[in-house]
């Protein structure tokens, strides 16, 4: 089968632990993944680059791994941004309908307004979900050419560092990318593990980064709550260096491989062989693993459900929540968490494509899927906040330093 370059999607989750490329072709109304790359990420520390280098390194790599994978080029990313640096905010306005109908011009004067009242130069309207009346019909998504003589707006808005924004687009530059949009990564998390019906209903997303753990809240088919709070992979995998008095990087290993977040499921008995992993031990207990993470895991769902609580949605999200993030693959991890909200918790797997879908399976992948299957929908793709608009120019300076790329 050949694929026109044009029906070639790549997104980019660059998180704290791992950079994640997933490439989709489009097909018949749908996406299927033809590639993903992954490289661990050293640039990233709790969501801002330290180590410019190190990350443009690592998009670079997973980048060429997809490309290898799918045997096509990528000259262009969709890309996420974690809600630890978004702010929600609601904001009104009323404009008059002279023509005595919506007018496109009335509809830009209003969203024009909204924004003024947030005002700020260091920062960027990321996204924007407005709800409409005019003169006494209220929730309208599309008003234009309706009649009337008042135009209301409500605004919510999704704010975001233009600093943050910045930074990821000049990586990608240098890794030899350009940015065609950036969403927030909830949005992409919703997209691929949320049901419709549990959207509307009202369900808690809980995503558990390296060292951020996001607590997003749908209602009524909208997010109405977005949040981070501290805690994640990181801490734990911190937990069992101390305890195995290891270098953090094999002490992740151990982790991802043998912990498990209930000692009540492990064997008592079980010894494991770590000798791969680290020189510091040979054999260590699954049980001693599994008490050091139980209750780390059981504060961080603590603070969870704190947040739940302040957010004024507890009630609201019957549905209940679903878990993504490299920590919720451990064993155990859906049903503490279940414990520990009080509430039913899925795991979030994510959804929505075909093609290779096996290698994206895991709730890590969830963003990557998310922003594919959003990127693919041309009615869509208006979510995504433009940062660069791909100019023939820039396009051809991607591909002159892809070319250098190559010959060096
Ligand atoms: N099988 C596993 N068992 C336990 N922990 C795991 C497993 N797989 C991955 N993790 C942990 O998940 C964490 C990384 O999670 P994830 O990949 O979701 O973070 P990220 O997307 O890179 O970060 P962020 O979203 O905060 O920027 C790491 O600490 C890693 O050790
Ligand atoms: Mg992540």
């Amino acid at each position: 089968m050949t694929i026109r370059p044009g029906d070639i999607i790549a997104t980019l989750d660059i998180g704290e632990s791992a950079v994640r490329v997933v490439v989709g072709h489009k097909q018949g109304g749908g996406v299927e993944v033809i590639g993903v790359g992954t490289c661990r990420a050293p640039g990233r520390r709790a969501s801002e680059t330290v180590d410019m280098e190190g990350l443009v390194d690592a998009i670079r790599m997973a980048r060429e791994d997809a490309e290898t994978m799918c045997g096509c080029s990528i000259s262009e990313v969709w890309t996420g941004i974690s809600s630890r640096y978004v702010e929600l905010a609601e904001r009104s306005t009323i404009v008059p309908l002279p023509e005595g109908r919506v007018t496109k011009s009335a509809i830009a004067a209003a969203i024009h307004a909204c924004e003024r009242q947030l005002d700020d130069p260091t920062r960027m309207v990321l996204h924007r979900v407005c709800s409409w009346r005019v003169d006494d019909r209220a929730g309208i998504c599309d008003p234009e050419g309706l009649t009337g003589s008042e135009l209301e707006l409500v605004a919510r808005i999704a704010l975001t560092p233009a600093r943050g924004i910045n930074l990821i687009k000049r990586a990608c530059e240098k890794a030899s990318l350009i940015v065609a949009g950036v969403m927030l990564e909830t949005f992409a998390l919703g997209t691929s593990t949320l049901h419709h019906q549990e959207r509307t209903r009202g369900v808690v997303q809980v995503d558990i980064g390296e060292s951020k753990t996001s607590v997003s809240i749908w209602r009524q088919g909208a997010l109405v709550y977005n949040a981070a709070i501290d805690g994640g992979g990181r801490a734990l995998t911190e937990h069992v260096a101390a305890v195995l008095r290891t270098e953090r990087d094999e002490a992740r290993r151990v982790k991802e491989r043998f912990a498990c977040a209930l000692s009540e499921q492990v064997n008592p008995n079980e010894m494991v062989d770590v000798s791969t992993w680290t020189n510091a031990k040979d054999v260590v207990s699954r049980l001693n693993l599994a008490h050091v993470m139980e209750p780390a895991l059981e504060e961080l769902f603590r603070n969870v459900r704190r947040q739940i609580e302040l957010s004024g949605y507890s009630d609201a999200a019957a549905a209940g929540a679903v878990l993504t993030g490299g920590t919720s693959l451990m064993p155990g991890c859906v049903t503490l968490a279940g414990r520990a909200l009080g509430r039913p918790v899925r795991w979030g797997a994510p959804r929505g494509v075909a093609g290779m879908v096996d290698l994206v399976r895991e709730p890590t992948f969830a963003v990557g899927v998310g922003l594919l299957v959003e990127a693919s929908r041309p009615e869509r793709v208006r979510t995504f906040c433009q940062v660069s608009v791909p100019t023939n120019k820039t396009k051809w300076k991607a591909a002159m330093l892809r070319l250098i790329e190559r010959i060096l």
